[in-house]
């Protein structure tokens, strides 16, 4: 699972749709904080504020400041819980009260954090049976933050209690607005807990899953290595056990504990339901492809989603060459995950990097331009608000190098100015803009059993599901017509192709609803492993690429993990161009009612690439584990061949979106590099910010952003 380590290694129309009834806690919000003359609720552009750890006496200066800049909103108290109950069942909530009175004042509307991301001392000391226990079978020390269980019964209770407190007491309270539960429970630095209280959590869900014994044992196939199981409570979690798990125990544990964490977010999402109905509710994560929970799950019942946006971050870590272009993307990949879990509706940024990024060491300092442009392309990428992270920089504690707003002396950060006018520029593009729909044209596959399943049988040692999401997402978003990304169970019928790297498992439904989508006229493009695994991790009992077999109109001769071989791909006509190479992989494919559209050359013999037409559609195989270069020429030929095609010509580095409500488009044009770029256009457009008018030719400046409108 990932780690935060990990992370950093590797680099209404909202609820207002046409037609459908304001939430309670929207309409609840119409009249509050925004200017006595508007009904409307508050734009969401703001910070994460920390008032429990700055002097009471700033706090009216803090709260003059932060409206003065043009913000309307503040997070707050995600991680106060030792302020707010400094003694088991002692609550005191007079200093975030008053806290909340002079941000209101100030006309800043509160989201409020509930703490159970970081337990008090007081807490792990009487209770540290519920401390984390990790994939190494170590209890996780106190100290650090999420370092606690998901299933442990004591601290859902402990959490809720203080979550409940909360509510009563700032249900009734002017400012508040709505709740962000926890914090980021997706990013820890060990993703799992193995402890007995998981243990016997996983047992009780398997019993709900599976029925009997008779049929867990035969779905897991645990006639291997003498693994049958007599009593539901002999079911082990995956610790380390002098060889590797059972691969179908060892999926379904990865989704236990994200059903155990969305369960622990629903019990206070049930609560704040019933204690605050006028608020919203939501929780921040950080989306694709880090995220190591599902997010549907974890979201289904939310408002709204939440995403935690450092680019700088990436750049820290990120392997190979660190291009501008390359951090940009790293973005863009989890702003659409994210929009596409609560299929497309706007998202919040409730954390977005306002300077440099650092825990131990500093990140790279933002260039002029770069923030402004990172908050726009959350923007551009469907988000309805952003909120910046985080107001000050911390003077103490594991965060002190991670740049707010203000630097350590309070003096203004060198980013200020521009997330000022950034801002205000947000404001210009308004409400309907903020809360349009994003257009995506294309689809790529995310999905959360191909993930766990390849991390826990790699194939290939250096195989992994994130890089190949990463390539291919790079590959299909650079032709700049729109990605989301889905599941494969999801209606597909509105893109004109769908993507899916690595698509280890494939379940029934999801095979029956991609065959109904080539059927009637979508282009399906699959990576290699294809159809290898059932939802139950079990090899699947038929010719490759199982299920999906009549409609790639291929199968496999073998399959090749590549460690040594040369292998060459040659393409044929309608793909022509240079000869590509094969990575890590080769699915050797023997056309049945497909065209051969590439073959191996070299070591191995089949064809690498297949196209298929199944009823009106068509389906593509890629069978090699095809280099950057090719992949990305190879995609953009599909694309065309699907009919999705920009109408804009750039260059990589730019990025071109676009979002519509009713009739009105606004296209967003991204520069990520550091030198001036030009793209073409057809047709004239109006820039929204600056109101200069483009006909044929657009040129960039470094990191500029442009939002356009056809005039
Ligand atoms: C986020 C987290 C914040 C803060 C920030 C900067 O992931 O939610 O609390 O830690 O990163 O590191
Ligand atoms: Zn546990």
């Amino acid at each position: 699972m990932l780690t935060r380590r990990e992370f950093g290694q590797r680099g209404a129309a909202l609820l207002t749709a046409a037609g459908v009834r304001l939430p309670m806690w929207e309409r609840a919000l119409r009249p509050m904080v925004a200017p006595a003359s508007s009904t409307e609720r508050p734009l969401l552009l703001g910070v994460d504020y920390y008032p429990d750890q700055t002097p009471e006496n700033l706090w009216e200066e803090d709260a003059r400041l932060i409206s003065e800049a043009g913000l309307t909103n503040v997070r707050i108290a995600e991680f106060a819980w030792s302020l707010m109950e400094p003694s088991e069942g002692k609550f005191d909530f007079t200093w975030l009260k008053h806290s909340v009175e002079i941000l209101h004042k100030h006309n800043i509307a509160v989201i409020l954090g509930t703490p159970s991301a970081a337990p008090p001392p007081w807490l792990t000391e009487k209770y540290p049976e519920i401390l984390m226990v990790n994939s190494e079978g170590m209890t996780v020390h106190p100290g650090g933050r999420r370092f606690t269980c998901p299933t442990n019964k004591t601290y859902r209770k402990l959490s809720l209690t203080i979550a409940t407190e909360m509510a009563k007491n700032f249900a009734e309270t002017a400012g508040i607005i709505g709740w962000q539960i926890d914090n980021e429970f997706t990013l820890q630095q060990f993703g799992r807990c193995y402890c007995k209280y998981c243990r016997e959590g996983f047992q009780d869900w398997a019993k709900q899953k599976y029925g009997t014994l008779d049929s867990l044992n035969q779905k897991w196939g645990t006639a291997f290595w003498s693994q049958i199981y007599t009593d539901w409570r002999q079911i082990p979690v995956p610790l380390p056990s002098n060889g590797p798990p059972n691969p179908g125990l060892a999926l379904d544990y990865d989704r236990y504990q994200s059903y155990a964490n969305a369960s622990f977010a629903g019990e206070q999402l049930v609560m704040l339901r019933k204690e605050c109905p006028q608020h919203f509710i939501t929780t921040n994560s950080v989306g694709a492809p880090f995220d190591t929970l599902n997010l549907r799950e974890l979201f289904r019942d939310l408002d709204f989603v939440s995403n935690d946006n450092y680019p700088g971050f990436a750049a820290m870590f990120m392997e190979g060459e660190v291009t501008p272009e390359r951090v940009g993307r790293s973005s863009a990949i989890s702003h659409d995950s994210m929009r596409s879990v609560k299929g497309g509706k706007p998202f919040l940024i409730m954390e977005e990097q306002s300077g440099k990024a650092g825990q131990p060491s500093f990140g790279p300092q933002p260039h002029p331009g770069q923030l402004r442009l990172w908050a726009f392309q959350a923007i551009a990428h469907g988000a309805m608000g952003v909120n910046y992270f985080r107001w000050d920089t911390a003077r103490f504690g594991a965060e002190e190098y991670w740049h707010g707003l203000l630097n350590h002396d309070r003096s203004k950060s060198p980013g200020f100015e521009e997330i000022i006018r950034t801002v205000a520029d947000m404001k210009v593009l308004g409400r309907e803009a903020l809360e349009s729909s994003y257009v995506a044209e294309t689809a790529l596959s995310f999905d959360q059993d191909c993930d766990w399943a390849l991390q826990i049988q790699p194939g290939h040692p250096k195989l992994t599901y994130r890089d190949q999401l990463v390539e291919w997402y790079g590959a299909v978003a650079g032709a700049n017509t729109g990605t989301d990304l889905i599941h494969l169970d999801e209606d597909l019928s509105k893109y004109k192709a769908v993507f899916a790297p690595v698509q280890y498992v494939v379940g029934a439904r999801q095979a029956e609803n991609v065959r109904n989508y080539v059927r009637n006229g979508g282009m399906f493009v699959a990576g290699f492993r294809l159809g290898a695994k059932d939802e139950s991790s079990q090899i699947v009992n038929m010719p490759l690429p199982g299920l999906l077999r009549d409609v790639m109109g291929a199968t496999l001769k073998d399959y090749v993990p590549i460690y040594t071989e040369k292998v060459g791909v040659a393409f044929e006509q309608q793909l022509a161009g240079r000869e590509g190479q094969c990575g890590l992989w080769a699915d050797l494919l023997v056309p049945e009612s497909a065209t051969v559209l590439a073959k191996y050359v070299g070591a191995y013999e089949g064809a690498a690439i297949t196209m298929n037409a199944f009823g009106k559609g068509k389906a593509v195989y890629i069978g090699a584990d095809l280099d950057g270069t090719s992949l990305s020429r190879v995609i953009r030929t599909l694309l065309e061949m699907a009919g999705s095609k920009s109408e804009f010509t750039s260059p990589p580095a730019v990025e071109i979106t676009r979002r519509r409500a009713g009739g009105r488009e606004w296209v967003f044009a991204l520069n990520h590099s550091n030198e001036g770029q030009k793209i073409t256009v057809s047709g004239t457009f109006t820039s929204v910010l600056d109101k200069k008018n483009f006909d044929r030719e657009l040129e960039l400046k470094p990191y500029e952003v442009v939002v356009l409108k056809r005039s």
